[in-house]
């Protein structure tokens, strides 16, 4: 019945763009006065959206006796962000050209590199890398340009303008945003809007674990907005300043670490699996260079039209976090095994998703372009729809109901129809144009059911119902569509 149209990568992105505004799905913040860089409105079908997304996540994670949820303030104390390592080191360094003003981050600009300016820096780096660094390929070469960057600029050429040896030195950037707190701007009254969400369920392992009496191994599931002061925010929301985690921190005996890796990886990926990410559009990617606390590390990645972007992060952050937080606020953060005896503080095992780039990657996965025929039995000429193949529990609208026309009492049994669906369910009323533009425009949002009444039903209280991905309709009695939807969702 469908035929894809083939699409180029820069198209559809573009495509999905223009129907996020188009729809409702998502704004440019502050858009009448020109925009916010990196920052994002959700539109009446975008926050339906985000919402479905997080109802199914919350659901998946607390609905287990093991697991519970927290909801921590986005202001913390700012010894917290001492304590995590992120005054530290959540940092890009930067280089700017004194002559045009391009701005890179460090492992930004060696990509953007030609290739015979990269050879340069690494006959440099074979010829005088810092004494005992061994420089045997371009990634050795990369790897001390990365660490050392000053030592190169003679050799840089800026990507832009062309021009050789006009870098300024490398600076460090901290992408942590800082507000104060109280009328005072002074430096004893700095605070940080998180850059995640995880450390407001570290500094509160001892609460949930005592006002919840939960042994281990059990999890703390939180969502809620981060910040990042990014260098370079791009793809549209996939690196953003403002953002929405959800976050889950699974805290275990250290001698069952791996189980447990391995036990969320598994659960992870079946999740998006479960709400209907196709699986050719899914991978992993296991770190194999690891930050100096965790012990283990994969990405779960989908394929976004620009590329392979991560989606989610499981970590096995060992017992880092527990055990900095204990050194900096003096208080203890262990676990006592009453069965065992043992004392001991317990290794995390962190699950850690974007909302907002679970969003992205839902919706370019629902995306696609098709040409029908217009009519069910193929005889006729085609036409193309775009349509959003979302899976009904993350769909935005559930149900659409139309009257076929706008006369014999078909708009009020209509209207009633979805007044009685209403109260469950977030459904679209439409009596404008055409049936077949009306179809259209719900399948551009990706509502699954259209619900049209009709002459027949005048004379024997049935409806037809069409299916968004079949584009089947079926008849059914009023008095079932309810529980037919409550079935299908
Ligand atoms: N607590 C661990 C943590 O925050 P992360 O890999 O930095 O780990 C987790 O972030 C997830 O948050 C990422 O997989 C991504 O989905 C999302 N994320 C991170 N930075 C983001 C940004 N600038 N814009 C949108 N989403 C972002």
């Amino acid at each position: 019945m469908s035929e894809k149209k083939t699409q180029t990568k820069q198209d559809t992105t573009e495509k999905i763009v223009s129907l996020c505004k188009r729809r409702g799905f998502v704004f440019q913040s502050s858009e009448i006065y020109g925009g916010l860089n990196g920052c994002y409105d959700y539109g009446p079908l975008g926050v339906e959206l985000l919402l479905n997304i997080k109802n199914v996540w919350w659901k998946e994670m607390t609905l287990r006796e093991n697991i519970e949820g927290l909801d921590a303030s986005i202001l913390m104390h700012p010894r917290v962000w001492e304590a995590s390592g992120h005054v530290e080191h959540f940092s890009d360094p930067m280089i700017d050209c004194k002559q045009c003003k391009s701005r890179y981050r460090i492992d930004v600009l060696f990509e953007m590199l030609s290739q015979k300016n990269k050879e340069t820096i690494y006959k440099k780096a074979v010829e005088s890398g810092p004494p005992g660094e061994s420089v045997n390929s371009m990634d050795d070469a990369e790897g001390m340009f990365l660490g050392n960057p000053n030592l190169f600029l003679n050799e840089l050429i800026c990507p832009n303008c062309g021009n050789k040896n006009t870098f300024t030195e490398a600076r460090s950037f901290n992408l942590m945003f800082k507000t104060y707190m109280g009328p005072l701007e002074d430096s004893s009254n700095e605070v940080y809007l998180r850059p995640e969400t995880a450390q407001g369920t570290y500094v509160n392992f001892n609460n949930v674990k005592e006002s919840s009496r939960q042994k281990l191994p059990f999890g703390i599931a939180q969502i809620g907005k981060a910040f990042r002061n990014e260098i370079n925010t791009k793809n549209f929301l996939f690196r953003v300043r403002e953002f929405e985690q959800m976050e889950m921190q699974f805290f275990v005996n250290p001698r069952e670490d791996e189980k447990w890796f391995e036990y969320w990886r598994e659960q992870r990926i079946n999740w998006f699996c479960k709400y209907g990410m196709k699986e050719n559009k899914l991978k992993l990617h296991v770190h194999e260079k690891l930050a100096h606390y965790a012990k283990a590390a994969v990405d779960i990645e989908y394929q976004f039209p620009f590329g392979w972007g991560e989606i989610e992060g499981i970590h096995n952050r060992t017992d880092f976090d527990l055990k900095r937080h204990t050194e900096y606020s003096g208080k203890k953060l262990e676990y006592f095994d009453d069965q065992t005896r043992e004392r001991f503080i317990p290794y995390v095992i962190e699950t850690a998703a974007g909302v907002t780039r679970s969003f992205f990657a839902f919706l370019c996965n629902a995306y696609d372009e098709e040409e029908i025929a217009k009519d069910l039995d193929g005889t006729s000429s085609t036409e193309s729809r775009t349509v959003l193949q979302f899976h009904p529990s993350l769909a935005p609208i559930k149900a659409a109901v139309f009257p076929l026309v706008n006369r014999e009492g078909m708009q009020e049994i209509a209207r009633n129809i979805t007044e009685d669906l209403r109260k469950d369910l977030k459904v679209f009323y439409d009596d404008s144009g055409a049936v077949g533009r009306r179809y259209r425009r719900q399948d551009e949002c990706g509502t699954p059911y259209c619900i049209t009444v009709d002459s027949d039903t005048l004379n024997n209280n049935t409806v037809t119902i069409r299916d968004r991905d079949t584009m089947r309709q079926e008849r059914i009695g009023i008095d079932r569509i309810a529980e037919y939807l409550k079935s299908m969702l």
